[in-house]
C-alpha cells in the first residue's frame, strides 16, 4: 500500500512527517496511516509540475497516448487489488468496486484515444494576404480535487485528460479514500509517466485548505478540476479568481425522476434502482426526488418496495452485500435527519427508514434502504441532497406542475424522466434545467459522454471530447504578408 506523497518521481512523507489515519467505512477499524500534506508539500509539487510542464508538453501526442494506454493496462492487470482497496477505504460492495476499475480504465482509454485528435483549425481569412490558424495547447500546470464516492474514476477522469492534452497535475484526493488514488498514480509511475508531470499530496479534512490554498494562490497553476459541495465549489471560484484559473467544477446535484402516466413502470422501476442505489445512493447523479404521476402512483409504489425491500445490505466482502456501509457517521446522521425530519412532515415510511445493525452489518454507518411516500416541498429532503439509499417519492396530477416542481432547485446536474409519448419526450427533455437527462433511462454516465451540471450543480464538462477540451487553451496565429 502507498501511503506516502509522491513529488518530483519521488514517494516522501510529509515534510513535517506527520499523518492522518484512513478508516475502514464498515467497521471503523484503521486501513492505513497515510502523509499529511501542508503547505510546503503542495509547494514542492507545483514546482515539479512546473518543471516538468515544458517537456510534457512538447512531447507528440501519440507517445503521451502510449503511456497512457500503458497505464490502462496496468489497471485492467491489478482490478482485483484495486477493488479490494476501494471497498476497505470506501464501503461499496466488491463487484461494485471492480465495475468502477473498469469505468475507470476506460477513461484512461478514451482520453488516451482522445489526445491524438486535439486537432487545431484553419480559418478561411477574409483577405489573401492573411492566414488564420488555431491551435490548442495545454492549458499548464493543473489541480485536480477529487471526491470520496469513486475514488478511483473521477481521479482518472480528470488525470487521464489532463495528461493527454500535455498538462502536468496535482492531485488531491479525498481525506477519506486517498488510498485507492495512491496506488492508482503507483502504477501510472510504472506505466513511464515521467517525474514531476504527475504528483500526489494527500490531506485530511484539516489540513486540506492548507494544500488547496497553496495551489489557489500560486500563479503558476493554470486550472482546477474540482468534484465535490457547491460550498467548497464557490470557494474554489473565489478564490482562484486572484489570478483567474479556469475552472471545471462538478457539485452538488437534486436530481429530479418522473414517471408520467404513460410510461412503462417496470422500466421505471429498474431505471430507478440503477440510478439510485449505485454507490448506497452516494453519487452525485442519484435521484433524490421521485415525482410519480397519481394514476400509477400506488401501483409504482408496490413494485418499487418489492425491489427495495429485497435489496442486501452489509460489508463490502461479503458476496450477497448490495448496499454497504455509508462513508461515515456523519453521513448516517444526515440520512436520518433527512428521514425523520419527512416523517415529521407528513412522510410515510413505506420500507427501511432505519439505521441497520445486525450479525452482518456491525458497524454503525449501515442505513436501510428506504421508501417514502407522501413527500413535499415543506421536507428537507427535498431541497438538499440526502446521499443515502432513500427515495422519497412526490405525487403529481399534471406535467405543467411536475416540471415546475423538478426545476425549482438551485441544481442542475442529472434529471429522468420515463414516458412513452414521442412529443412528451422532447418536451420534457429540453425543459428540465439540467446538464444530463436520463430518458427511460437510469444509467446515464459513460466515457464517451459529457458529464457536468448547470445551474448551481457547476460548469465545465468530463468524458467525451468536451472533457479533454477543458484541459487545453485555444491558440490563434494571424499570419500577415502573404499578399
Ligand atoms: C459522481 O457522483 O460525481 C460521479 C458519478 C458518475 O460518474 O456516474
Amino acid at each position: 500500500m502507498n501511503t506516502q506523497h509522491y513529488i518530483a518521481g519521488r514517494w516522501q512523507p510529509a515534510q513535517d512527517e506527520r499523518c492522518f489515519e484512513v478508516r475502514n467505512p464498515a467497521d471503523d477499524s484503521l486501513v492505513a496511516q497515510v502523509s499529511e500534506g501542508g503547505a510546503a508539500d503542495a509547494r514542492l509539487a507545483v514546482d515539479a509540475a512546473a518543471l516538468a510542464l515544458p517537456a510534457w508538453k512538447a512531447r507528440p501526442p501519440r507517445e503521451r497516448c502510449l503511456i497512457l494506454k500503458k497505464w490502462q493496462a496496468l489497471i485492467e492487470r491489478d482490478v482485483e487489488p484495486l477493488a479490494q482497496l476501494i471497498s476497505r477505504e470506501q464501503g461499496k460492495p466488491l463487484a461494485e468496486a471492480r465495475g468502477e476499475i473498469a469505468y475507470s480504465a476506460g477513461y484512461v482509454e478514451w482520453f488516451a484515444e482522445e489526445g491524438v485528435r486535439a486537432n487545431g483549425e484553419v480559418i478561411a481569412a477574409p483577405v489573401t494576404s492573411k492566414r488564420f490558424i488555431v491551435l490548442k495547447e495545454a492549458v499548464g500546470v493543473v489541480a485536480v480535487v477529487t471526491p470520496w464516492n469513486f475514488p478511483a474514476a473521477m481521479i482518472a477522469r480528470k488525470i487521464a485528460p489532463a495528461l493527454a492534452a500535455g498538462c502536468t497535475v496535482l492531485a488531491k484526493p479525498a481525506e477519506d479514500t486517498p488510498l485507492t488514488a495512491l496506488a492508482l498514480v503507483k502504477l501510472a509511475e510504472e506505466a513511464g509517466v515521467p517525474p514531476g508531470v504527475l504528483n500526489i499530496v494527500s490531506a485530511s479534512r484539516e489540513h486540506t485548505p492548507q494544500v488547496v490554498g497553496e495551489w489557489l494562490a500560486d500563479p503558476r497553476v493554470r486550472k482546477i478540476s474540482f468534484t465535490g459541495s457547491t460550498p467548497v465549489g464557490k470557494l474554489l471560484a473565489r478564490d482562484s479568481a486572484a489570478t483567474l484559473k479556469k475552472l471545471s467544477l462538478e457539485l452538488g446535484g437534486n436530481a429530479p425522476f418522473i414517471v408520467f402516466e404513460d410510461a412503462d413502470l417496470d422500466a421505471a422501476v429498474e431505471g430507478l434502482m440503477a440510478a439510485k442505489f449505485r454507490n448506497g445512493g452516494q453519487t452525485c447523479v442519484s435521484p433524490n426526488r421521485v415525482y410519480v404521476h397519481t394514476a400509477v402512483h400506488d401501483r409504482f409504489v408496490d413494485k418499487l418496495a418489492a425491489r427495495v425491500g429485497a435489496l442486501k445490505v452489509g460489508p463490502a466482502d461479503w458476496p450477497e452485500a448490495e448496499i454497504g456501509p455509508m462513508i461515515n457517521a456523519r453521513a448516517v446522521d444526515k440520512i436520518e435527519r433527512h428521514v425523520n425530519d419527512a416523517v415529521a412532515k407528513g412522510a410515510k415510511v413505506v420500507v427501511g427508514g432505519r439505521r441497520v445493525r445486525n450479525e452482518t452489518a456491525r458497524g454503525p454507518n449501515y442505513y436501510a434502504p428506504t421508501v417514502l411516500i407522501n413527500a413535499t416541498r415543506a421536507m428537507e429532503l427535498s431541497c438538499e441532497e440526502t446521499f443515502g439509499p432513500v427515495v422519497p417519492i412526490f405525487r403529481f396530477a399534471n406535467e405543467a406542475e411536475v416540471m415546475e416542481q423538478a426545476n425549482d432547485t438551485p441544481y442542475g446536474l442529472a434529471g429522468y424522466f420515463y414516458s412513452n409519448d414521442v412529443k412528451r419526450i422532447w418536451r420534457v427533455a429540453s425543459a428540465l434545467e439540467t446538464g444530463m437527462v436520463g430518458i427511460n433511462e437510469g444509467a446515464i454516465a459513460a466515457q464517451a459522454a459529457p458529464f457536468g451540471g448547470v445551474k448551481e450543480s457547476g460548469y465545465g464538462r468530463e468524458g467525451s471530447h468536451w472533457g479533454l477540451d477543458e484541459y487545453l487553451h485555444t491558440k490563434y496565429l494571424c499570419q500577415g504578408g502573404l499578399g
